[in-house]
């Protein structure tokens, strides 16, 4: 039933650069052709930081379509779409809010780190709070099994596998399960119908694993249950019978890190970024510009690769032998950085030429990228209003 899909979303906070490329978008691409993927542009999300300046979301919002597209993600393989126009997402993120414990979103990373590194913004808003319950209901309402971020999303990941399991355990259990399920505990014995009740408590509240294999263990050993029966309470022990919502799980690029121009990591907030559709005169000026290892004042001054970050570049884009070539000339003084940056700049023209070229259909032809996000809307909606049908009934809230 829950099938192999694959959502994932970014906002529209400025154009794409080549850190979302290596980081994100080239997993986007390669699963396009394994996967049912959904990718949206998250201006609600967006909204959360930077509802001051809502004009400026319009714009974004079509030219990360448009980066999308450039990049190689093709309509013709994945669904692509915007969140606001699945409004079935903020009916799914109320819903969830009646489970979601503040204490869960308070202790997620992001909400005091950004707070702090944001902190000309106010950001002590309900909407700022509830990012990570916005981007549960993102990937919950297509039941996907994986989600393509970066590093830094991983927590909202792990915060969505838990919102689905509580709400599985509240709103999951199908009818008579929980006296089926309460019955086989009781043909336990005592003892262990107590410690199986420990154990699967403290996992569901908690999420405490080790109590989920203790309580695995348990029912193993009661050989005298049938199969069946035992096989009640191994489901029961994680939370009860229906998956509703089922648990993704995060994925993430094996490339290589991308620096930024200044070695940290590329990020439009640090100003050391590419854009996937920068003019190559200005991909050349940005990489002669680099810093280097600041030991090569004078080019017969020899110089470490570790501390200068246009190794970090030939890390991503050269192959073995170049990379000797580096080294052995860095060290020895036998190139210059102006040689050695060469090839960096015919590596990125190179990556980012194409990219530029499939750009200009799009931006020649407006209406074609709105017909393409159109029928992609159509699509995802569809599919959210699956789920909120079961997500409904679940809840109680299937009357009429
Ligand atoms: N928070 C993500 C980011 O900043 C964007 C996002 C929103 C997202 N909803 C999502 C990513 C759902 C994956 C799945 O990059
Ligand atoms: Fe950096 Fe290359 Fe110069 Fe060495 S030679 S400092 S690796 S640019």
């Amino acid at each position: 039933m829950f099938s192999n899909r694959v959502v994932s979303g970014m906002r529209p906070t400025g154009s794409l650069h080549l850190g979302h490329y290596h980081g994100v978008l080239r997993n986007w691409i390669r699963l396009q052709h394994e996967f049912e993927c959904l990718y949206f542009v998250a201006d609600w999300h967006a909204l959360t930081t930077h509802y001051e300046t809502p004009e400026v979301i319009e714009q974004n919002v079509w030219d990360m379509a448009i980066d999308w597209l450039a990049a190689g993600v093709d309509p013709a393989q994945a669904i692509l779409f915007i969140q606001s126009r699945v409004p079935e997402h903020a009916e799914l993120h109320l819903l969830l809010s009646m489970i979601a414990p503040i204490a869960w979103l308070e202790r997620v990373p992001s909400y005091k780190d950004q707070q702090q590194r944001l902190a000309d913004r106010d950001l002590a808003t309900y909407g700022f709070l509830g990012y990570p319950l916005l981007q549960s209901a993102d990937v919950l309402i297509y039941r996907a099994s994986q989600v393509p971020v970066g590093e830094d999303q991983v927590p909202h990941i792990e915060f969505t596998r838990e919102i689905a399991r509580r709400f599985n355990h509240v709103f999951g259990r199908d009818q008579g399960y929980e006296e089926k399920a309460e019955a086989a505990i009781r043909k336990l014995g005592a003892k262990r119908a107590r410690l199986y009740r420990q154990s699967r408590g403290r996992y569901l509240e908690k999420g405490d694993t080790e109590a989920l294999a203790a309580g695995r263990a348990l029912v193993e050993e009661a050989q005298n249950l049938p199969l069946g029966e035992r096989e009640r309470l191994f489901g029961y022990l994680e939370g009860g019978g229906k998956v509703v919502l089922p648990e993704p799980r995060a994925l993430l690029t094996d490339a290589p890190r991308m620096p930024g121009l200044d070695g940290q990591k590329m990020s439009k907030s640090y100003g050391n970024t590419i854009a996937l559709r920068e003019e190559p005169e200005s991909i050349v000026e940005k990489i002669r510009r680099m810093p280097t290892d600041p030991a090569r004042v004078k080019r017969a001054d020899p110089g470490d690769p570790e501390k200068c970050p246009v190794w970090e570049f030939h890390r991503v884009y050269s192959d073995a032998s170049r990379r000797d070539w580096v080294q052995q000339g860095c060290r020895s003084a036998g190139i210059g950085c102006l040689e050695c940056k060469q090839p960096v700049i015919d590596q990125v023209l190179a990556e980012l030429q194409p990219i530029r070229e499939r750009a200009r259909r799009y931006l020649d032809d407006p209406t074609l990228v709105r017909n393409i996000v159109a029928d992609g809307c159509d699509k995802a909606r569809k599919l959210a209003q699956e789920t909120m049908r079961e997500v409904n009934e679940a809840m109680g809230l299937d009357y009429n």
